[in-house]
């Protein structure tokens, strides 16, 4: 089965001038099975990121279609479009939006608490406390985001976004902030977690290391996504 498929995918920005267009991504296809790794490499400014938020529903291609498990999710509405992406799609970002307010462990329950989730608080509270242990944030639970240093706040943003066990993990230059081990560690507890789980990984990264730990890897240059 089809996790996510992507089908002739152009992305083009309307420049600050109003009029403008900037064309970032020409004809991407891309099917990425159930409990598959992919990793994403490409210079800066070649739309990594605009890609990922296309898979992750959080924007819309300019034209082609995206579809999840085999339905296509292109034109769905945003009420839809939110649900799907709470309960079925984990997202790292390259900034952590943790909410400063919150401590470690509210940060990532956060996602497990919106309608339609089959998770009991119980189940999430130790699931929460399982992931954290495994990224190396056992004694962390209680600090706030401003009392992190800024590799574990990015650790803690896996952890919110594995919490509902989704089907797909988006992750965007996820070992940014992180010394070589600490990543080394983290894409280890990833791989691990997509054996156990069956979570699909794609991955965008500048570190070529990493990259080749996945099952494929694509390159994104001039708008378009080539296999290496
Ligand atoms: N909202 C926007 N409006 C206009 N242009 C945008 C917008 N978002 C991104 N762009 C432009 O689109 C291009 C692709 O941006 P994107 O963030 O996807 O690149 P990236 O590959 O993730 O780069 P990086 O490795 O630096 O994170 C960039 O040139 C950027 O300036
Ligand atoms: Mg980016």
């Amino acid at each position: 089965m089809m996790i996510i498929e992507c089908s002739h995918i152009a992305k083009h920005y309307i420049a600050p001038d109003g009029n403008t267009k900037i064309p970032v991504l020409r004809d991407i296809s891309l099917s990425v099975k159930k409990g598959e790794s992919v990793a994403i490499l490409g210079p800066s400014g070649s739309g990594k990121s605009t890609l990922l938020h296309i898979l992750g529903l959080l924007d819309y291609p300019s034209s082609g279609s995206v579809s999840m498990a085999g339905r296509d999710v292109t034109h769905v509405p945003a009420k839809d479009r939110d649900q799907l992406r709470n309960l079925e799609i984990g997202f790292v970002f390259q900034l952590h939006y943790l909410l400063p307010q919150c401590t470690v462990l509210e940060n990532i329950l956060i996602p497990t608490i919106p309608k339609g989730n089959s998770l009991t608080a119980q189940a999430a509270l130790d699931r929460g406390h399982e992931l954290l242990r495994r990224v190396g944030l056992g004694s962390r639970l209680h600090h706030r985001p401003w009392q992190l240093s800024g590799g574990e706040l990015q650790r803690v943003a896996f952890v919110r976004a594995l919490i509902n066990s989704p089907g797909l993990l988006l992750a965007d230059e996820p070992t940014g902030a992180l010394d070589h081990r600490t990543s080394e560690t983290l894409i280890k507890v990833l791989l691990d977690l997509n054996k156990e789980e069956q979570v699909s990984l794609i991955i965008v990264t500048h570190a070529v290391d990493f990259a080749r730990m996945m099952e494929r890897v694509f390159v994104l240059e001039d708008g378009e996504l080539s296999a290496t």
